[in-house]
């Protein structure tokens, strides 16, 4: 029995448990356990998955995704459709795609300026494109409400009025969010500012964006999605893809890099380091750049964060690697999920850095003092309020024990105040807690574990198992809007309301 198969059924009868308790009361349960067994078998008689065997780690060059640069274009289309495309060498998959490949396209556009993109919806069932952590107005932000329908179109227009960073766009159709994503709805939406600029952050080829995700794929290297009812817990795969290639190197010379982040998995978060370089500096957050660097070892990453970091390769010789990694941890949740792949806070490998050049340029300095974050105060607050992070009857996941409405506006907020949010996490798991149509600053946890992110702009933050984090946040564009956990299942699940500001 290899070790797979060995962690496989050891972990499986926990899991059978945990999924019953949710569902006392009903037969479910029990029909539950039969599947697993069935699962179980089928698993130890042929391992599902050809990661094992075929996929060969850091072979596949990283794949950069092509830039939609609002410098050189007016206005930009976007098709949502089913596509073929090769994640791993020349093995092609069913995918979901803009423009028809992957990667989806990064965006990039400087603060002030025009967006213009039109958007048709060629699947079978309605979608929509929310742009994550852009402030606009409700009409254009993507609510689930807002869906087209199939071969319709929607004009997204709008003017960016925010500061520089690393923002992505996704679908987002209520029940299909997890899905949509999975299959490659997804990329990044990088926004520029002069005060950015002027810092001089490594750029061009020093420059690159890193989507992180987890996957799963069948023998014949198809993706796969969920596959049994402890899916709905989460999706976590065994196989980690960059920018759509399954774990890829990328080679680099031995100077700094700027990598902007994106968590862009389905329920994982990781705790990212670099085997072989000590530290590295976060610059960045959700929202833009911190006020002053923070060197760090390691840093955690929940889905749909973006960090902004700077990694100097500057110690190591022609020839040597530097593979970045996620840590094996365990604070974040004890939930089994699908036991056939690694659990919540699983030690993985992600990618591997060759560096294949010296550098002959002399390497940037990072500045001191990167950008003024206007500080919040608790007394700026005219309103608390308290949101819960629940899993009800029938292992549901809420928001304040309500399973999602579309329509029902589940929280009133008056345009132009400010407010103290307490999120608290009842389950014992951790879940990213996101809102639309605002950023905001995180004021204090209850638990010890240290978030250098929580020094910067946010509009996603983990809240760990049975932990309170209190947040500060300001309405400043009036409509409805939802927050959210951003576990993908979760919010597809039920995990998810509505705010009005008015
Ligand atoms: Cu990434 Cu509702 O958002
Ligand atoms: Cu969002
Ligand atoms: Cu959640």
């Amino acid at each position: 029995m290899n070790r797979r198969k060995f962690l496989y059924s050891f972990s499986f009868s926990a899991a059978a448990v945990i999924m019953s308790g949710c569902e006392k009361g009903s037969d479910k349960s029990v029909e539950l356990d039969k599947k697993s067994d069935e699962t179980q078998k089928a698993a130890q008689e042929a391992p599902k998955n050809i990661a094992d065997n075929k996929f060969e780690p850091f072979t596949q060059e990283l794949k950069i995704p092509k830039e939609i640069d609002f410098e050189h274009v007016a206005k930009a289309k976007f098709n949502a459709q089913k596509s073929l495309t090769a994640l791993y060498k020349e093995k092609k998959t069913d995918v979901l795609t803009f423009q028809g490949d992957l990667p989806s396209p990064t965006i990039r556009i400087k603060n002030g300026d025009d967006f213009e993109l039109d958007f048709t919806n060629s699947l079978e069932k309605p979608t929509i494109i929310h742009w994550h952590g852009l402030l606009v107005p409700e009409t254009m932000d993507g609510h689930p409400k807002d869906a087209i329908a199939t071969q319709m179109m929607k004009e997204y227009r709008y003017k960016v009025n925010q500061r520089a960073g690393t923002f992505w766009y996704h679908t987002h159709p209520h029940g299909r969010t997890g899905e949509e994503i999975y299959y490659g709805l997804a990329g990044l939406y990088i926004i520029e500012d002069d005060n950015e600029k002027a810092l001089n952050l490594p750029s061009g080829e020093f420059e690159l964006p890193l989507i992180i995700q987890d996957r799963r794929f069948d023998k014949e290297g198809n993706l796969i999605y969920k596959e049994t009812p402890q899916d709905n817990n989460g999706v976590l795969g065994d196989v980690v893809m960059v920018n759509s290639t399954v774990h890829p190197y990328k080679n680099v010379k031995n100077t700094k890099y700027r990598l902007r982040i994106l968590n862009g998995s389905s329920a994982r978060t990781y705790k990212l380091a670099f085997e072989g370089i000590e530290d590295f500096i976060l610059i960045g957050t959700d929202g833009g750049l911190l006020e002053e660097p923070i060197i760090v070892k390691d840093i955690l990453i929940a889905v749909a964060e973006r960090i902004d970091i700077i990694v100097d390769f500057k110690d190591k010789k022609v020839g040597e690697g530097v593979t970045l990694k996620t840590l094996g941890f365990k604070e974040a949740s004890n939930f089994v999920t699908n036991p056939a792949y690694p659990n919540f806070g699983a030690k993985m490998d992600i990618m591997k850095f060759k560096i294949t050049e010296l550098s002959t340029k002399n390497s940037v300095d990072i500045p001191k003092k990167l950008s003024v974050i206007p500080r919040m105060k608790e007394s700026d607050a005219s309103k608390s309020r308290t949101i819960t992070m629940e899993i009800i009857e029938g292992g549901v996941w809420t928001l304040n024990k309500k399973p999602y409405d579309m329509y029902r506006v589940d929280e009133r907020v008056k345009l132009g105040s400010t407010e103290i949010w307490e999120i608290k996490n009842s389950a014992h798991m951790a879940h990213p807690f996101h809102m639309h149509g605002v950023h905001f600053q995180v004021l204090e946890r209850t638990s010890s574990i240290d978030f250098p992110t929580d020094k910067g702009w946010k509009d996603t933050v983990l809240v760990m198992p049975l932990e309170s984090v209190r947040i500060i946040v300001k309405f400043t564009i009036p409509g409805l809007f939802v927050h959210h956990c951003h576990i993908l299942e979760h919010e597809d699940h039920s995990m998810m309301a509505n705010f009005l500001v008015e």
